[in-house]
């Protein structure tokens, strides 16, 4: 496979059919040292891995699934979420190319952490894996499932697709093949320490970013409107009585 970047996807592993690409990525780390960049994608994902131990469902040859091998040793756990966000802002730039060229047409948003919005769809999801050594990162595997030609979804997921909101079908192997430009880009970003610039486009890109909303966080009701995130990756929320608060993954639902 032929690619324009440096490092990202230029060791690339097709399987034709695989339980999991993060757990084969997982098994392969186990083993061996893979060289920063590898990617391991398929077009038939038998039993993917979502966020909270869910399933991530995928028809066969309609949708990319794959999981990037870095070693980002120069991060200190305490800053992984900036692995979120570039992951999530590398697909918001490929979504944002693909479905606004050449008039923007839709609106590309991040549900925290990481969940790739257009409108009140999802579109792709994300599920990184971290080995830490100390303090530091030593490996991380960054699975990405992008809803590409797949047109009929479990109503209950919520999900769209590229093909369902343009009625077009889509190469899956450029799609991956810009992921990795896009991600590479972002990637080097953090790498040169060019934090200002992550942070301002995650935030730009952030779902319902400083709208009043309704959540639901220890069972209760509650109204809130998002005003960032912390440097852990917490949810930073206003609250009606002017308190703000921060929230991890299992404090609050949107709802
Ligand atoms: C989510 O939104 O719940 C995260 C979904 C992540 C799915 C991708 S598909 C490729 C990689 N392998 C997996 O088993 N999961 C991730």
């Amino acid at each position: 496979m032929s690619m324009k970047t440096l490092f990202i996807g230029q060791n690339a592993i097709h399987l034709k059919a695989v339980d999991s690409t993060n757990s084969y990525a997982s098994e392969l780390l186990r083993q061996n040292r893979l060289v920063e960049g590898t990617i391991i994608y398929s077009f038939e994902q038998q039993n993917g891995r979502g966020q909270r131990g869910t399933v991530w469902e995928s028809e066969p040859n309609k949708n990319a699934t794959l999981s990037l091998v870095l070693h980002p040793t120069f991060l200190q756990t305490d800053k992984q979420f900036l692995l979120t966000k570039i992951a999530s802002l590398a697909i918001a730039d490929l979504m944002s190319e693909t479905l606004n060229f050449p008039i923007k047409t839709h609106d590309i948003k991040i549900k925290w952490p990481n969940d790739i919005y257009v409108g009140n769809k999802k579109i792709a999801g994300i599920l990184i894996e971290n080995t830490l050594r100390e303090n530091i990162l030593q490996s991380t595997i960054i699975g990405v499932g992008l809803n590409i030609n797949q047109k009929i979804f479990n109503p209950a997921i919520n999900a769209t697709s590229l093909s369902m909101l343009t009625n077009k079908e889509f190469d899956l192997m450029e799609i991956i093949k810009r992921f990795c430009e896009f991600i590479e880009a972002r990637y080097l970003q953090l790498k040169t320490n060019k934090l200002e610039s992550i942070n301002t486009a995650y935030l730009k890109h952030l779902y319902r970013l400083g709208e009043w909303s309704q959540y639901i966080s220890n069972e209760k009701k509650i109204e809130g409107k998002i005003i960032g995130t912390s440097a852990s990756g917490r949810l930073q929320m206003k609250l009606e009585s002017g308190v703000i608060k921060e929230f991890d993954l299992k404090e609050i639902r949107f709802v």
